[in-house]
């Protein structure tokens, strides 16, 4: 394989993954970022996210010089063949996905253009986003200057992000000419994967609708959580039973506290409003980020009935970061918990295995913890809410034994009830009888 010069645009989750990845494959890589704190610290040999198996791929490739960090578009496309735009797209206060930060990039990039090079969108943008860059590349761009725009959404999930990147399911790629569609074969070679190509609208629609359709099983679980709570039945019972037929599956259907994250929350809400602009009603997608919303508020009721008043009492929030294995507190549905029981009086006491450094600049009035067991001395509740594998190991009698109550809420369903209730306390599941 011919190694190739890429530059990647955004050294956040998805583009540092990107950057470090392509260089692991044989490709010489610049990763950009107009963060200069960031830039600095991977220039050291710091990784500004947690992300596990990413701090050895970044550090041996730094030593080979297959990979550069820099703040400096313009040295970065010196010499690149492709050039990756990877940065946020976060959402506006009408869920609209703000693009300012890709209409930057785009109108950089055209500036510094001087000979034919692929122009990749990775971020999640919008149907049509492609053209707006083409449009932009055009405008500010030198004239008789090629180029390719192609769009290359990422499906990565955070915790798995490296393996994900190299042992994908399908690399989608949207293109509009042969030669960007040869480029991208080269450039993946590597990746053992199949390479789905299409037209630029639909591939940036796969990465929306795929995103959307995974949010609607979470939800359709949550729904169907609160249908056993009032019937009586066990969620994880009746999802198994629907997971093992094939044309369902098991995956994305897990009760809890619901979705969070940079992505699942904006997605649905910016499909929901691109369907908006395009004359279509998405009434499904309303409904699903409905019962999202709905699913989090189990916390605050489950609490209430347990311990009827929450003013003075405390609670233990096991678990802040959205999913277990990354340190990303966005939109987690934990901090979201803590605002609303803390608003009823509440103290909290705070452990997370490695999100505890990015939550103190988040919640305030809160006590963390160095331990689960240090987080339930003295509490009237343990509250889990990521399902981190450590708490899975924890030694429940010495929980029950710190807490002042025996009081144990698992919003992620991550315990046997038999096995919590044995151990002496008032257990609460989402979607399952409570046992005592
Ligand atoms: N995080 C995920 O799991 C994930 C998965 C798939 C897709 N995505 C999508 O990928 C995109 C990036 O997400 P992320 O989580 O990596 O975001 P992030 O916020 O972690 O990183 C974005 C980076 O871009 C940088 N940036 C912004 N404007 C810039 C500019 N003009 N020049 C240089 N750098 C600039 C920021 O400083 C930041 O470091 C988003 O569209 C997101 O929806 C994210």
């Amino acid at each position: 394989m011919k190694s190739k010069q890429v530059a990647v645009v955004g050294s956040g989750y998805v583009g540092l993954v990107t950057g470090a990845c392509l260089a692991e494959i044989g490709h010489r890589v610049v990763c950009v970022d107009s963060d200069r704190a960031k830039v600095r610290m991977l220039k050291k040999g710091h990784i500004p996210i947690y992300e596990p198996g990413l701090p050895e791929i970044v550090l041996s490739n730094r030593k080979t010089r297959r990979l550069h960090f820099t703040n400096s578009l313009e040295e970065a496309l010196v010499s690149a063949e492709y050039i990756f735009i990877a940065v946020n797209t976060p959402p506006l206060p009408n869920g609209e996905a703000d693009l300012s930060y890709v209409e930057t990039v785009a109108r950089q990039v055209g500036r510094h253009l001087r000979r034919y090079t692929v122009v990749v969108d990775k971020s999640t943008v919008p149907v049509n986003t492609g053209d707006k860059v083409r449009q932009t590349l055009l405008l500010y761009g030198k004239k008789n200057v090629p180029f390719d725009v192609v769009s290359n959404p990422e499906f990565l999930r955070e915790g798995t992000a490296v393996s994900d990147f190299m042992k994908p399911d399908r690399i989608v790629v949207g293109v509009e000419s042969q030669k960007a569609e040869t480029m991208m074969r080269e450039l993946y070679a590597p990746v053992k994967a199949d390479m789905i190509v299409t037209d630029i609208k639909s591939a940036e629609l796969i990465k929306h609708a795929s995103n959307s359709f995974l949010a609607t099983k979470i939800s359709f679980a949550n729904a169907l959580a609160q249908m056993c709570d009032r019937v009586g039945a066990d969620v994880t019972q009746v999802t198994q039973g629907m997971g093992a037929d094939p044309r369902i599956g098991p995956s994305f259907l897990k009760a809890g506290l619901g979705y969070g994250g940079s992505c699942f929350p904006k997605d649905v809400s910016a499909f929901i409003h691109m369907a908006e602009e395009a004359g279509v009603d998405f009434k499904i997608l309303r409904a699903v980020r409905e019962v999202n919303d709905q699913a989090r508020l189990w916390a605050l009721e489950r609490l209430k009935k347990a311990l009827w008043n929450l003013r003075d009492k405390t609670v233990a929030v096991w678990g802040l970061a959205f999913k277990p294995d990354t340190d990303d507190l966005r939109n987690a549905p934990a901090l979201d918990i803590i605002h609303r029981v803390q608003a009823e009086g509440c103290r909290v006491n705070a452990y997370d295995p490695v999100a505890m450094d990015k939550a103190r600049g988040l919640i305030k009035n809160v006590r963390f913890c160095r331990t689960p067991y240090d987080a339930a001395r003295g509490a009237d509740a343990v509250l889990l809410c990521t399902e981190w594998k450590e708490f899975r190991d924890v030694d429940l009698a010495k929980v029950k034994n710190l807490l002042r109550t025996p009081v144990f809420l698992d919003g992620r369903n991550l315990f046997d009830p038999v096995q919590v209730a044995a151990h002496g306390f008032q257990y609460h599941s989402v979607g399952r009888p409570t046992s005592s």
